[in-house]
This record gives C-alpha cells, structure tokens and sequence, in this order.
C-alpha cells in the first residue's frame, strides 16, 4: 500500500501585543538610534512584529504552537512519534528545543531533533518528517518552526533590528494512503554563509564572535528572489504539476518586495500569494508554519488545495514543499 504524509493540523503561537513601528522607532530613538514608519513600510511592508518578554524562550513559544496543531488533529502528545524544531535561537546548546517541547508535551519515547537551516528550517524540517513518515522511520509527526530572534538583534543597528520579530508556527504530520506532501527539494550554497550570519559561540566559557545577526540586506534580496523561483518550478514539476495549479504560494515571509518579486517572476498573482510579513516581520523559520496557519483558520486555505510552501534563508538555504490540505 502506498505511504505518504498529510498535514492534518495547524498552529502558531505570538507572544504578547504587537510592536508597532511607531513604538519600536520611539524605543529606538531613546538609544539614539533613528529610523521611521515611512522608511520600514516603504522597504519592507512590516506595520508591526511581536517580541517575546523576558525569559521567553522558543521552546515555551513551541510548545503553545503544537497544543493548538494537536488540539485541530483532533490527536493526543502521547500520538506523537517524531518531534522536529527548525530554529536558530534555541533555548540551550543542549538538550534540543526539541527535546523541550517533547518534555513539556509529556511525551516521551519518539524521536527528538532540532533542525538548523535558518529561515529555509521549517522547509527542512518538512521535507525530512515527510521522508521519515513515507520510510516507515514515524507515523505522526509535530514540525515546528520556533524563534525568538530579538534575543540576537542588536538594537543599535537599524538596518537589522527593524526587520525581525518572535513566534512560532506548527503542523501535525501524520501517515495516509493519500499523499499531502506531494514534492519537496532542499538546496544550500555554504560559500554564501556569509551575507546573512550570527557568528558568535560559547567557548571556554566565553563568547566568541560576534553574538548578533548581521545581513548585507542587497546580496540577500537578489538571491533570494532567484532561488524561490527556481525551488518553487523544481518543486511543482517534480510532482508533475504545473504553477498555474498552485492555489496558495506561502513563500518566507522576509520583506514584502522579496515576496512580490518572487510571485511576479513565477507568475503567480498577489491574490494568491499568502502576506503576513506585515504583521509578524520576519519571523525566520517561524513565518512559513505562521503564514499557513492564518491562512487555513481564516478559510483562505481550503481542503483539497494545493500550497507551495517555500524558505530561504542564512547558510545560505533555500527549498520548497508542495502540499495538498
Ligand atoms: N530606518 C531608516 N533608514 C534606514 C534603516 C532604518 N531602519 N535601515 C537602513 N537605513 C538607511 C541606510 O542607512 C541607508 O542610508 P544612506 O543611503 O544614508 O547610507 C538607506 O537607508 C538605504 O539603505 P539600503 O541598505 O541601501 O536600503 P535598501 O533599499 O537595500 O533596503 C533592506 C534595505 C530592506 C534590508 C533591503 O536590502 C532588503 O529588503 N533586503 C532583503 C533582506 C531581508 O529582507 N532580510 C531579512 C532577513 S533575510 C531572510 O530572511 C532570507
């Protein structure tokens, strides 16, 4: 008998109230550090983002995430054989975020890991739960995409600190005889690691490098439009489709520039493109899981439609995963 994987539900978690522009540029100028709502809006199309409080930590935003997909599938923690993380602002070195959501669930016994492809990590993580499941390695899956990246934004610059903010989406994963993930494919080019990378680690019981994200924002925008066309028409074809047949494209949600140039160069319209970089910023491995879950419980997204699903990000990284709900 066949053997594929479905999403069978969704969740995402947002700490706290929305940061708007006006109060992040007012808290910035406090530092002397200067920036605008004209100048975010026009550049990257982020209102507002959410920032986690102190001692908030991926795990916890995590753990809320999976309740909610749990709590759709209609399934129980104990249910759960296979727990995969995509995060670059883990709680600890170790033990894995994973495996702290796996406590938290109570649920031991299964698979934990954390995946660490930047803001392609919820793609990533997809991808290798659907190979899991497809093998026979797991049946139900939690893939959670979980960062809290004010915790390495240096506030004192203003072309990073702007663009960013905290959350965490979900997706229960679990065997079928029907497929739901229809095609994934998953790229890195390591000579690029360094246009967009936190450099710092603890060594000696001290950190060494640098401990905040710096990006050379121009080098990331053209190569993020190219690789999201690219991954997104590999993708579709090896499922044997074709774009005009996708009915959502939930790309990561960096800059709302990045998403429509990406839309426009695979001919895709705006009105099937899923936004909501406006309201969450870049939210790293977070966004995709984010950005499918609002779109399935506000009912844009219905059953028995296809979604391409697409990350980029630091490594450099990027892939794509196209789904049928
Ligand atoms: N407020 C006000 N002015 C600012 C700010 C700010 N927050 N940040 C930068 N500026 C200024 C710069 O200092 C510069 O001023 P200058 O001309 O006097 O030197 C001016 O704005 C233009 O700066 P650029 O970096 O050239 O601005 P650009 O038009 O390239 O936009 C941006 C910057 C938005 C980062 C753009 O390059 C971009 O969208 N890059 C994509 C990167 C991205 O979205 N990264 C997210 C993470 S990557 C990922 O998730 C894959």
């Amino acid at each position: 008998m066949n053997r594929f994987s479905r999403i069978v539900g969704t969740g995402s978690s947002l700490p706290g109230e929305p940061v708007s522009n006006a109060e992040l540029v007012s808290r910035l100028a406090e530092r002397g550090v200067q920036s605008s709502d004209e100048w975010i809006v026009s550049r990257t199309g982020i209102r507002q983002r959410h920032f986690v409080g102190p001692g908030v930590t991926s795990s916890q935003l995590g753990t809320q995430a999976a309740r909610q997909a749990l709590a759709v599938a209609g399934m129980a923690a104990s249910e759960i054989d296979l727990i995969i993380v995509a995060t670059s602002t883990p709680d600890y070195v170790f033990p894995s975020t994973a495996c702290l959501i796996q406590k938290e669930l109570d649920a031991p016994g299964g698979a934990a890991f954390d995946v660490q492809a930047v803001c392609s990590g919820f793609v990533y993580a997809l991808a290798t739960a659907d190979a899991m499941i497809r093998t026979g390695i797991a049946n139900r899956a939690l893939v959670i995409g979980a960062e809290v990246f004010s915790h390495i934004l240096d506030w004192n610059d203003r072309s990073t600190c702007v663009l960013f903010g905290d959350g965490a989406g979900a997706v229960v994963l679990a065997a079928d005889t029907r497929p739901g993930v229809l095609a994934a494919r998953l790229h890195a080019d390591g000579r690029q690691g360094d246009v967009l990378c936190t450099t710092g680690k603890i060594s000696g019981g001290e950190i060494v490098g640098h401990p905040y994200l710096t990006m050379n924002g121009q080098a990331v925008f053209k190569l993020a439009v190219v690789v999201l066309d690219a991954v997104g028409r590999e993708t579709v074809a090896a499922a044997g489709m074709t774009l005009d047949q996708v009915d959502w494209l939930i790309p990561h949600q960096a800059n709302v520039r990045i998403l429509d140039a990406t839309a426009k160069r695979m001919g895709i319209p705006s009105e099937r493109v899923v936004v909501t970089v406006g309201q969450h910023a870049n939210t790293s491995a977070a966004s995709v899981p984010l950005a499918l879950d609002q779109a399935t419980r506000d009912g844009r997204i219905k059953p028995g439609q296809y979604v391409l699903l697409e990350g980029v990000g630091g490594g450099f990284t990027w892939g794509a995963a196209l789904v049928q709900i």
